[in-house]
């Protein structure tokens, strides 16, 4: 692989920038300094350091981003702005979401270049644990969270809902607010399943994803990689081979 393309690759800068830091001699390869950045290295074998740090060679990335309202979850989009161009041109190549949320919906989305990762993660088989904040319209009581919690139906078409959690739940006049777990991903499943009893869904944040949850110190629209510690928790690839 050519020299920029990695550290492109690897989130340093733009291919110009990366151009213009390999000019200025801040990059060596295997201690050496080098000035040409159409030079080819092996990603696997050579030590590639940038400012006197070794850059890591990832053969996936991941990332959460805390996604706002109003872009969607995908990697194309003719109409709106998409999660993707939130992320510096330099990153895009090959990243996607991993799964959706909604338009209007905020809060933690993991993007990867890692279709593995996002199977493992969206696999309906998987019963990975995803909890939402929501403010409704309506009223929850104990009859109605005994049906969210123990399945329910939400369309005639559809299998009962699997078993889910709620908590928090305040109750202000004919708003109320809480918590509610699942373990699917149906299509606008946190909404369908608060409809089903008489909720009006009017803000969603997804909070956490597994053991993940949704860094504080990112503004939405902002992201970071995943730490190591994050990647164990949700199991991957990278995870495994640092174990070994
Ligand atoms: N459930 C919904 O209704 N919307 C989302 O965006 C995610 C889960």
């Amino acid at each position: 692989m050519r020299l920029d393309k990695f550290l492109t690759e690897a989130g340093i800068g733009t291919r110009s920038q990366i151009k213009g830091y390999i000019k200025k001699g801040l990059v060596t390869v295997n201690d050496c300094m080098i000035t040409d950045a159409s030079v080819h290295i092996d990603e696997t074998k050579d030590k590639i350091s940038f400012q006197n740090k070794t850059v890591l060679y990832k053969k996936d990335r991941y990332y959460m981003l805390h996604k706002p309202k109003g872009v969607v979850c995908a990697t194309k989009d003719n109409v709106s702005k998409t999660v993707l161009q939130l992320f510096e041109p330099n990153l895009q190549k090959g990243l996607f979401p991993v799964g959706r949320l909604d338009k209007d919906t905020e809060g933690l989305l993991f993007l990867t270049t890692d279709g593995d990762f996002s199977h493992r993660l969206m696999s309906p088989k998987k019963h990975v644990e995803k909890t939402y904040y929501f403010e409704a319209e309506g009223s929850l009581n104990p009859e109605k969270i005994k049906q969210l919690e123990s399945g329910m139906e939400i369309a005639k078409d559809e299998p009962l809902t699997r078993p889910a959690k709620i908590s928090g739940i305040q109750q202000e006049k004919q708003l109320v607010k809480g918590c509610l777990t699942i373990t699917e991903g149906r299509f606008h499943q946190v909404k369908r399943m608060l409809r089903a009893v008489d909720c009006h869904v009017i803000y969603l944040k997804r909070l956490s994803i597994g053991q993940v949850v949704l860094d504080e110190n990112l503004a939405p629209g902002a992201y970071r990689e995943l730490t190591d510690r994050e990647l164990q928790a949700l199991n991957t690839k990278n995870a495994v081979e640092e174990q070994q």
